[in-house]
């Protein structure tokens, strides 16, 4: 993990962690933003921590495979993966303690779509998406039809809660449960700004998280990692977008979403337009980070559209970072509170990768993963420097800590 300890408690008592930890799971370096230079086909790219399964998706795609399944075969490694604590398997839990997925899906070729959203026990809900899309009439189903849906189609139901992300959730719920209440965009929000802890406190409330970690049993080594998803709850997802020699395109997004949210929650990587969005004519993007300033305007279709009226994928994906902004007037005292990266790939193999924030720099910024021949990891292009702070923002935690 590339924070250290002291970086991280200072950071908590400067008040300037935010987002980027997410990705801590992602080993190996990140190279600069490559030059634009013709580009080479097939190509795929996904979010940063697709990058040791992305070898997987390119290797289909070159032995002339379907794009949806090569995006798929990247998407299903974090799926699978029970140390991936943002996707499937292992994901962080709602504020009730259960496991929610979502996910959705676009087959170029074909012009089709499928998602789920808000389903449970069932792990690889990329491919639910896909079997929507296959073998039903429809482009959307959620909670227990999905899972049933699932069922059906042989899908094996499973816990999806892991030992480590159920003791993650107990650190939350003893010491941090406050959804509830004005949110970002709310006028009352001033007033719940205003009750941020001052520094002193903040350490204060640091070490007192510590001592509950420690007395729920939580590892030494993942205390930390622990204690950043409960006081920056995050919204780990993995997108991926794939595009073979034939010019053919598909698209996928899949979540556990965002960390201890209510029950029913659902953000953007189920919605088409939002989290994910391929148009065979144009190109296709994806969508991680705060879901519900991403649906409200439409990324990833959004990006698709700037992209058919002459954008370059870099200035497509700004223009949908600055429509977030836009929606808070400019105001940086909630834009800080923001993250959001695209994931953008043109139909003749161009792309990008942009984000709110540059994240942790040097060893954690917010990185797309793309394999053209040479797998990568590069830099996206930040719209700001630096990370975004933690949200909701520390307010006075509860009596019992005190
Ligand atoms: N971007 C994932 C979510 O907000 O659920």
């Amino acid at each position: 993990m590339a924070l250290t300890r002291r970086d991280f408690v200072s950071s908590i008592a400067m008040g300037t962690v935010g987002a980027g930890l997410a990705d801590a799971a992602v080993t190996g370096g990140v190279e600069a933003r490559q030059p634009m230079r013709a580009a080479k086909l097939p190509i795929i790219i996904s979010a940063g921590n697709g990058i040791p399964y992305i070898g997987a998706g390119y290797q289909h795609l070159l032995e002339g495979g379907d794009t949806l399944d090569a995006a798929l075969r990247v998407v299903q490694g974090p799926e699978d993966d029970p140390n991936d604590d943002s996707v499937g398997l292992g994901g962080l839990p709602n504020e009730e303690g259960v496991v929610e997925l979502d996910a959705c899906c676009m087959h170029g070729p074909t012009r089709r779509a499928g998602a789920v959203g808000g389903v449970r026990n069932i792990k690889n809900v990329a491919r639910l998406a896909r079997e929507v899309m296959q073998h039903t009439g429809h482009v959307m189903l959620v909670g227990e039809g999905a899972e049933r849906f699932a069922v059906a189609r042989g899908f094996v139901r499973e816990n999806l809660l892991t030992d480590a992300s159920r003791k993650v959730w107990l650190l939350w719920k003893e010491t941090h449960a406050d959804w509830w209440g004005a949110g970002l965009a709310d006028p009352a929000w001033k007033e719940r700004e205003q009750q941020r802890l001052h520094t002193d406190r903040r350490l204060q409330y640091y070490q007192q998280l510590q001592q509950v970690a420690e007395d729920l049993g939580i590892e030494p080594e993942l205390r930390q990692a622990a204690i950043h998803h409960v006081l920056f709850p995050p919204t780990g997802t993995i997108h991926c977008s794939a595009l073979n020699a034939k010019g053919e395109m598909s698209g996928v997004t899949t979540t556990s979403g965002l960390a201890w949210k209510l029950p029913g929650r659902c953000g953007d990587s189920p919605i088409i337009g939002a989290g994910c969005y391929t148009d065979q004519d144009v190109g296709s993007a994806g969508a991680t980070g705060s879901g519900e300033e991403n649906i409200k305007v439409a990324g990833a279709h959004t990006i698709i559209e700037n992209m058919r009226h002459g954008m370059s994928p870099l200035e497509a994906g700004m223009d949908a970072l600055k429509r977030i902004v836009r929606n808070y007037n400019g105001d940086m005292n909630r834009i800080k509170y923001l993250d959001m990266t695209y994931y953008i790939l043109r139909k003749d193999g161009a792309y990008a990768g942009v984000s709110m924030w540059t994240g942790y720099e040097p060893d954690q910024p917010h990185a797309i993963a793309v394999h053209d021949g040479r797998p990568r990891r590069e830099k996206t292009v930040s719209l700001y420097e630096g990370v975004s702070q933690e949200w909701p923002p520390m307010v006075a935690p509860s009596s019992a800590l005190l």
